[in-house]
């Protein structure tokens, strides 16, 4: 039996084809997640209505109860800013800001964060109007491949709004819940450094 086959007794793949589940969004803003008809999945599910402020907008959605945060980002409000790395909180990809506190996002439900300010990487500035830490960023080159970047930076927001690191050591040790596999950490370090600095200046 091959890869893409889940039936021994019949070598049929009951699973839809790839591009019926996950074409790629033409824009961001316009994904839908797969629905579970795609998936040969009839049984109703029975959906919560939450409301989330993101990014300063009114959201609300109609949501499976397990769906966490970070999906209901990605897949339902269309913003891919928000990387899943782990899934699992190892990581910190998917730092994003809850009323100005950064939590990681695939470890919180949806449902649980009702009501809430929600604050990812889209949020905190724009193309043409960036905010400090991701001005520092691109000053300090402290990215390669960038997956980690949006968390880096989210991450980094609530360090600032917290207040509480002000030297290197104190920065790498509340840093340390987001990882970097490039291993940009000295030039991450450089640019969160700087923009402390500004602000206790
Ligand atoms: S994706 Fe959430 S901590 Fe890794
Ligand atoms: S820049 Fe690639 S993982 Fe951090």
């Amino acid at each position: 039996m091959n890869d893409d086959q889940d039936s021994p007794s019949t070598g049929q793949s009951t699973l839809p084809a790839a591009s019926e589940i996950t074409a790629a969004p033409a824009a961001f803003g316009k994904y839908r997640a797969p629905t579970r008809a795609a998936f040969g999945l009839t049984s109703p599910v029975e959906t919560s209505s939450v409301h989330l402020t993101i990014n300063g907008q009114p959201r609300e959605f109609h949501l499976a109860p397990w769906t966490t945060l970070l999906d209901a980002l990605r897949l339902y409000a269309g913003l891919m800013g928000t990387k899943k790395g782990c899934d699992h909180g190892q990581c910190g990809a998917c730092t994003v800001l809850v009323n100005g506190t950064r939590i990681n996002s695939c470890l919180t439900l949806a449902v649980m964060q009702q009501g809430q300010q929600i604050t990812t990487i889209e949020g905190l500035g724009t193309a043409t109007s960036l905010s400090a830490l991701q001005q520092a960023f691109i000053d300090h080159d402290a990215f390669q491949c960038g997956y980690c970047t949006p968390g880096q930076i989210c991450s980094a927001q609530g360090l600032l709004y917290e207040g509480k690191a002000h030297t290197e050591d104190e920065i790498r040790e509340q840093m340390s819940g987001n990882l970097c596999r490039c291993g940009a950490y000295v030039n991450i370090l450089a640019a969160v450094k700087e923009v402390v600095d500004a602000q206790t200046a």
